[in-house]
């Protein structure tokens, strides 16, 4: 039972949807054999208008890292709402300081300051802003199928504060091609941006000592090293940050999603004493009317609260390992559809044997009970991210749907092949 009143709400969600929102997706969604209208949740739940009960193994990426209305964020949201505003990002705000400072807790020392924005995508072009002014340079090298986001138009229009993103250049390398990297990486190379673990890319994991040779090559070439913790931070690998897991410290470091406590947008760009020092003729280069809101500030000091909550990184470790043997004994049961299980800790992926096949396997999941998306520049492949917080019991039901889901697809009961750009 989830206490919502369903066929009104899920009519009108779709009726609305096709008249204001966009037909296109759901047409997408019918075609999916119908997804159903979120209506709420709680924990790893997702409740929805039609009184279905699935289990979140997507977790929007990280943004409910803590579940779904986390009560201690939640809380201290609504405390904020009492005595604050979002207030005026360029006022010095103490709740904006506290943050920062709480932030700081959870980095290595090297990375003290810290500019919050509204978006992950926002943070990320912070980065490279931040670069360009303090290298001079334009050059920027990232991973083929990559994912950091979606703005650079408003950027490329704007004219000023700070370099413009007109003049930067990017280069596109093989993702764990050392040598590649290297190729790439010249003395006009300002950034190197890459995700600690590609998510959309499939959850790839870096070869063993990649990521100290491209921090090397940082160095010799004074490029400076940006890492995208916004899916693989925050507890999700059983580290606080992925790059624990290769010992390697960036230059700069941009968080978010379950930053955001899943119910205030907030990310976050963390970086070095040398890189701030080129903001003293230009303090506010990055001017963003919600970045650095006070609302966020409460929930990113309720948020650092919780991931330094003793145990939650042993409790991570523990269901991610009883997760993954599951998961590879559904590998093993359905060697037609699945290829294999990969990941660390609560970032994990299944490979299927269709090229696009992690899109059946997703509506079958869906069917069964759990919501688990296909990774975006990798249609093979499943996202399994379930909320740092799911429970034993919560795991084990996962493995039991989505060995379901894979003797579904095996069976060919899922419908026909589906083909959706998403
Ligand atoms: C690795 C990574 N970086 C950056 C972003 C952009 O974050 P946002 O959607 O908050 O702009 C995302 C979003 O999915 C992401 O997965």
């Amino acid at each position: 039972m989830t206490g919502y009143s369903g066929a009104d709400h899920t009519a009108e969600t779709f009726t609305l949807l096709e008249r204001n929102l966009s037909p296109h997706r759901a047409a997408a969604y019918r075609a999916m054999g119908g997804v159903p209208a979120q209506a709420g949740g709680a924990g790893a739940e997702i409740h929805t208008y039609d009184g279905r009960v699935l289990l979140d193994c997507r977790s929007a990426g990280g943004v409910f890292d803590f579940g779904h209305r986390p009560p201690s964020i939640t809380a201290a949201l609504r405390d904020a709402l009492e005595s604050r505003d979002i207030g005026d990002w360029m006022l010095p705000s103490l709740p904006r300081g506290r943050a920062a400072a709480a932030l700081a807790c959870l980095l290595p020392e090297t990375l003290p300051y810290s500019f919050f924005t509204a978006s992950g995508s926002e943070a990320i072009e912070f980065a490279g802003k931040l670069a360009r002014l303090a290298t001079g340079r334009r050059g920027v090298v990232c991973a083929e199928r990559a994912y950091h986001g979606q703005v650079g138009l408003a950027l490329a229009m704007s004219e000023g504060p700070g370099p413009s993103a007109r003049e930067q250049d990017v280069v596109r390398v093989p993702f764990g091609d050392i040598d590649a990297l290297r190729a790439a990486v010249g003395e006009d190379t300002a950034l190197v941006c890459l995700e600690t673990i590609p998510a959309s890319a499939g959850v790839v994991l870096p070869p063993d000592g990649y990521l100290a040779e491209v921090r090397r090559r940082c160095d010799e070439s004074g490029a400076l090293l940006l890492l995208d913790e916004v899916q693989s931070g925050l507890g999700r690998t059983g580290r606080i940050w992925a790059a624990e897991h290769w010992d390697v410290r960036p230059d700069l470091l941009v968080t978010g999603k379950g930053l955001s406590g899943g119910v205030y947008p907030v990310a976050a760009c963390s970086f070095t004493e040398e890189i701030q020092r080129s903001l003293a003729d230009d303090p506010f280069f990055h001017p963003s009317s919600f970045g650095g809101g006070e609302l966020a500030a409460a929930v990113v000091c309720a948020v650092v609260e919780q991931v330094s909550r003793p145990g939650l990184l042993d409790q991570v470790r523990a269901t991610a390992a009883v997760l993954r043997t599951g998961l590879a004994e559904v590998v093993g049961r359905h060697p037609s559809v699945l290829a294999e299980v990969r990941g660390l800790g609560l970032m994990l992926a299944l490979e299927t044997r269709d090229e696009h096949g992690g899109l059946a396997l997703m509506r079958a999941a869906i069917d069964h009970g759990v919501l688990a998306t296909v990774a975006h520049n990798a249609p093979s492949t499943l996202l399994v991210m379930p909320p740092l917080i799911i429970t034993p019991a919560q795991a084990g039901a996962v493995i039991e749907r989505l060995d379901s889901a894979a003797r579904t697809v095996a069976t060919g009961s899922t419908g026909p092949a589906l083909r959706l750009p998403i």
